[in-house]
């Protein structure tokens, strides 16, 4: 599900020093499962003024099934597929809006995922915690997670990606930090500025 914020999108101009080529364009969120990609993109999007998409979420809606259904139904390889689908179209759609993007936490994994977010100039930020942070954070939040297993199985999926997430433009440590206080450090760190909200002015 897409929420939308403040109606029409506002780009914020780059801050000198941005690390973001003139305008950003958008913005991916990556990291393993419980890294915050969902609850700091939507944060990030109030902030930037700009539409927050989960990719998940547009795959349930391709599909007409859930992310536990496809695993459970079709398997990972089919899941992976219908992922790297629904990430080209997302890609496409953004020339027309820019979004703030959070992505499953296997996607950034997948070389042709990494590569169509490079292609097209996105910035990919990798939110990072400790393998012990992130299952703890999904033992707490109690959500679906095909992939989570036992704290070993985590662990090893966690260090066998690691390597691909450190590929992001960016990394951020998350790590005893709420989400407010990391939206804020991407936007600082991307060089953007927060929209305005109406009537204000700094
Ligand atoms: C996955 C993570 C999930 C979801 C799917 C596969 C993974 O997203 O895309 O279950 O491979 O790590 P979250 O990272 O939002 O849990």
């Amino acid at each position: 599900m897409s929420t939308e914020p403040g109606g029409q999108p506002e780009i914020s101009p780059s801050a000198p020093g941005s690390k973001v080529p003139g305008m950003a364009r958008s913005i991916f969120l990556v990291g393993f499962m419980g890294a915050g990609k969902s609850s700091v993109g939507q944060v990030l999007s109030h902030k930037l003024g700009w539409p927050f998409e989960d990719l998940d979420e547009r795959i349930q809606a391709r599909e007409n099934r859930s992310i536990e259904q496809i695993f459970s139904q079709s398997g990972e390889a089919r899941f992976r597929q219908v992922e790297h689908a629904a990430l080209r179209s997302l890609v496409g759609d953004l020339q027309a809006s820019p979004r703030v993007v959070a992505l499953g936490g296997g996607a950034f994994a997948q070389p042709g995922n990494a590569a169509l977010i490079e292609a097209g100039g996105f910035p990919a930020v990798f939110l990072d915690a400790s393998a012990e942070e992130l299952f703890e954070r999904c033992r707490q939040q109690q959500l679906q997670r095909p992939l989570r297993g036992d704290l070993e199985e985590f662990r090893r999926l966690y260090d066998s990606r690691r390597p691909c997430y450190l590929k992001a433009a960016l990394r951020i440590e998350t790590g005893g930090k709420n989400v407010e206080a990391v939206a804020t450090e991407v936007i600082q760190t991307l060089g953007m500025r927060e929209s305005q909200p109406e009537g204000k002015e700094r």
